[in-house]
């Protein structure tokens, strides 16, 4: 797919002379206006684009964000009321950036369980894949460390909380901790080392997504019937197709997206953390921002913290091996009804995991009467833990040896041409 032949011919002297110096235009022109795209391709297909123009806001407002804040603990949190307060238009850009990163973890939870339906992780995307999981970790990191910045009371007790877990580690577990923090608590040099790295890594994000779109075009894009394109009647153009498509997509998100930001703007973050941040009083409840929720409970479901710490960073890190753990033969889930079952159960479960990191873990999700038996919230998350690894290592690898699939077109032209696709929606 990636290997079609350049059809970009410069039409003036300067493009024929920087063409045969830096053919960046040829790039350009290769891998975004005639790049062959499957021509099945649904609005799902559209939060690469998504995801781009997110970034791309973060890093915007995150650099006018920085011209204003202070990293030092007396004035931090000051100077961030400042920013709401008395830059012009500092409050703008504050709820961009604040309600930017729960959009950008919005669109990518979607891009990831697209992936996940569709079978885009499978061969030969096991890369491509790999390259997002690790564009997932960063983007974890990220969001953590920008949320202690605020040094509001849930940013300092969440950055205990997160930065202690190392301290479960057998040996090192305390040396890398204090490394960690700069000295022996989460202090002034913690707050400026979390900003020095809140500023690199969305950076590190960016290069990392430009050899996951390398990959991707290695490959070519999977698509929802999961076939590769065997001829020219499987794909259009990249311009003006997926172009378009992707303009109306990022605009539809921006709406949402700024619906957040102009109406409710602090509906996604925690109250307590518009309260300086106080050593000597901890939250009742320290909750970490809500995308970070299923994995919370995930740790607090394991009664030992080291195993704890070791399941939570396991849950995530099956997803790396996620391309040799499924061994279907059909890639699209479209065509497996079973598999369909198990993955919208995964999705309740993962919202039933975020549930269960958002309350208390003695209190009941339910109970019979004032004093009857119940199912408490870190009962709820165990349930949830057994499924997430349960879907990962014996649904995947398991279910395609006595699962019935329907049958899979050759080409992704033939059921448009046939009218099947019509037939079918009918
Ligand atoms: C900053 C974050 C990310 C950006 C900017 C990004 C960008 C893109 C773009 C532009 C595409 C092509 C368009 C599309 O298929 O939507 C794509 C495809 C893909 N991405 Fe990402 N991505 C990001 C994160 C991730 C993550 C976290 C994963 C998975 C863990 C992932 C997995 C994939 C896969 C498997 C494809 C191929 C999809 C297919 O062809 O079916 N990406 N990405």
């Amino acid at each position: 797919m990636s290997a079609h032949t350049s059809s970009y011919e410069p039409k003036t002297g300067v493009t024929r002379w920087l063409d045969s110096r830096l053919p960046i235009l040829r790039l350009a022109h290769d891998s975004f206006v005639d790049y062959p795209t499957p021509r099945n391709l649904n609005y799902w297909w559209t939060f690469g684009a998504i995801l781009s123009f997110m970034l791309g806001m973060q890093i915007v407002t995150g650099i006018v964000l920085a011209m204003h804040y202070v990293p030092n603990t007396t004035l931090a949190f000051a100077s961030v009321e400042h920013i709401m307060r008395d830059v012009n238009y500092g409050w703008l850009v504050r709820y961009l950036h604040a309600n930017g990163a729960s959009m950008f973890f919005i669109a990518v939870y979607i891009h990831m369980l697209r992936g996940l339906y569709y079978g885009s992780y499978k061969a030969p995307r096991e890369v491509l894949w790999i390259l997002g999981c690790v564009i997932y970790l960063l983007m974890m990191a990220t969001g953590f460390l920008g949320y202690a910045l605020v040094w509001g009371q849930m940013s300092f007790h969440g950055a205990v909380v997160i930065t202690n877990l190392f301290g479960a580690l057998p040996l090192v577990g305390e040396s890398i901790r204090t490394w960690l923090w700069g000295g022996f608590s989460v202090d002034n040099a913690t707050l400026n080392r979390f900003f020095s790295l809140h500023y690199l890594l969305p950076f590190m994000i960016a290069g990392v997504v430009i050899l996951h779109i390398w990959a991707l075009h290695v490959t070519g894009q999977n698509n929802p019937i999961g076939v590769e394109p065997k001829s020219k009647a499987d794909t259009v153009n990249f311009t003006p197709y997926a172009t378009v498509k992707d303009g109306f997509g990022v605009a539809l998100f921006a709406v949402m997206f700024g619906f957040f930001v102009f109406y409710m703007p602090n509906a996604l973050g925690h109250p307590d953390n518009y309260i300086p941040a106080n050593p000597l009083v901890t939250p009742k409840h320290i909750v970490p921002e809500w995308y970070y929720l299923p994995f919370y409970a995930i740790l607090r479901a394991v009664p030992n913290k080291l195993m704890g710490v070791l399941a939570m960073f396991g849950s995530i890190g099956v997803l790396f091996v996620l391309p040799w753990l499924d061994t279907s033969k059909v890639r699209s889930m479209r065509f497996r009804p079973q598999a369909q079952i198990f993955f919208v159960l995964f999705l309740l479960n993962a919202l039933l995991l975020g549930f269960c990191g958002a309350n208390p873990p003695d209190e009941f999700l339910f109970r019979v009467g004032a004093e009857g038996p119940g199912l408490t919230w870190v009962w709820a998350s165990r349930i949830g833990l057994a499924y997430w690894f349960g879907y990962f290592l014996l649904v995947m690898p398991f279910l395609p040896l006595f699962e019935k699939t329907r049958p899979v077109p050759d080409t992704i032209s033939s059921p448009v041409l046939s009218g099947a696709a019509t037939a079918e929606k009918a």
